[in-house]
């Protein structure tokens, strides 16, 4: 199906404060240069917000991730899940029309959204009130024929059901979602047959649609004060705080804070270490020349390297590293001079590892024990 921009666009977009907020919070998740990972959650929280994804929202998330245009809306065009054309007012409802629940009656569900609603997907009801699709699995498939309304899952559905649902919504009420046939969860038909001690005492509602039926809107709670926008890494205390209020606070340091990312996307910091801790005879600054250790460009002849896995705290990336730099016995190691653990230190960025971890000692009992 070719997914293009509707022909009717509205002149602008912005978000609510605290959907601005929220997602001002998002673009802090990522390593400096890499803020436009955060593209997907600002274009669902548009859609959200707006019920579908306008031109100007996409425009606009693109701005605020410092991206042209033209990557945002590939995003856009390219995953199904955003909307390119205005939904009903109150519902788009997305049937499930992959095997488990195809063969479990979505063909059914899906005559009713034809009757109820429009007789083609994505049409807009008269009343403008409700749209419908077909979509792939959404991993209910136990709890099949199913459908996605709003954010919520609606399970175990017949056609009478769904229509009912419909009916409600249209009316102003707020159906209860979850399983339509009297389930908890997924457990069998017939009821549990295990694990029964699980029964007691709990909800008549499974935990997701309790959630949906205590916020008392199952369609739309899409306006950013329905749940608190959390951003935990920016967190003051343990304690869970709307983000929009966590904006105006000063945000704790992110490990990713100040570090580059690279080309590729694996991890620039590892290739850096690498790169500074290579074998050279430039020097690094804090480091008198004349402290730089011995060094070898291979093991002493005749002899094979040390172990330096031994040693608590290097794995074999650093064993790596260290051999690249010319350190291959435990006696190189323990004959290191506090400058010269200083010198290592800062080539490997270690900020006081070595030291912190004994190195010169571990190294002079392994190299006695040889
Ligand atoms: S097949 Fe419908 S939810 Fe998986």
């Amino acid at each position: 199906m070719l997914r293009r921009l509707h022909p009717d666009q509205p002149a602008s977009f912005a978000f609510t404060p605290a959907n601005q907020a929220w997602a001002e919070a998002q673009i802090t998740k990522y390593p400096e240069g890499r803020q436009a990972s955060a593209i997907i959650p600002l274009l669902w929280r548009a859609q959200e917000q707006e019920g579908w994804l306008t031109r100007p929202a996409i425009e606009h998330v693109a701005e605020m991730l410092g991206l042209a245009h033209i990557r945002a809306l590939e995003v856009a065009t390219f995953y199904f899940m955003f909307q390119l054309q205005p939904v009903g007012s109150v519902a788009h409802l997305q049937i499930c029309g992959t095997t488990t629940c195809m063969i479990c009656g979505a063909e059914d569900l899906i005559a009713v959204c034809r009757d109820k609603i429009a007789p083609k997907a994505h049409q807009l009801s008269a009343d403008g009130k409700f749209s419908w699709e077909e979509v792939e699995c959404l991993g209910a498939c136990a709890n099949a024929p199913m459908a996605q309304i709003g954010k919520d899952y609606y399970e175990d559905l017949t056609a009478a059901k769904l229509a009912h649902i419909i009916d409600e919504m249209a009316a102003g009420r707020v159906p209860t979602p979850g399983p339509q046939n009297g389930r908890y969860a997924s457990e069998p038909a017939g009821g549990l047959t295990s694990l029964k001690d699980h029964e007691a005492g709990r909800d008549v509602l499974n935990t997701s649609a309790r959630l949906a039926v205590d916020l008392g809107d199952t369609i739309k709670r899409i306006d950013g004060t329905e749940v608190p926008l959390l951003a935990p890494w920016g967190k003051q205390s343990g304690s869970d705080v709307a983000v929009a209020e966590r904006a105006t606070r000063t945000p704790d340091p992110r490990p990713s804070a100040g570090k580059p990312a690279d080309r590729t996307g694996v991890t620039e910091q590892a290739a850096q270490a690498e790169a500074t801790a290579r074998p050279t005879h430039e020097a690094v600054p804090g480091a008198a020349p004349e402290a730089e250790p011995e060094r070898l460009i291979a093991p002493r002849a005749g002899t094979a390297a040390d172990d330096l896995k031994k040693i608590s705290g290097v794995g074999p990336k650093l064993e790596g590293l260290l051999n690249e730099m010319g350190f291959w016995h435990f006696d190189q190691i323990a004959a290191w001079t506090p400058e010269q653990v200083a010198w290592v230190d800062a080539r490997l960025q270690f900020k006081g590892r070595i030291e912190r971890d004994d190195w010169i000692g571990q190294a002079a009992s392994l190299a006695g024990s040889r």
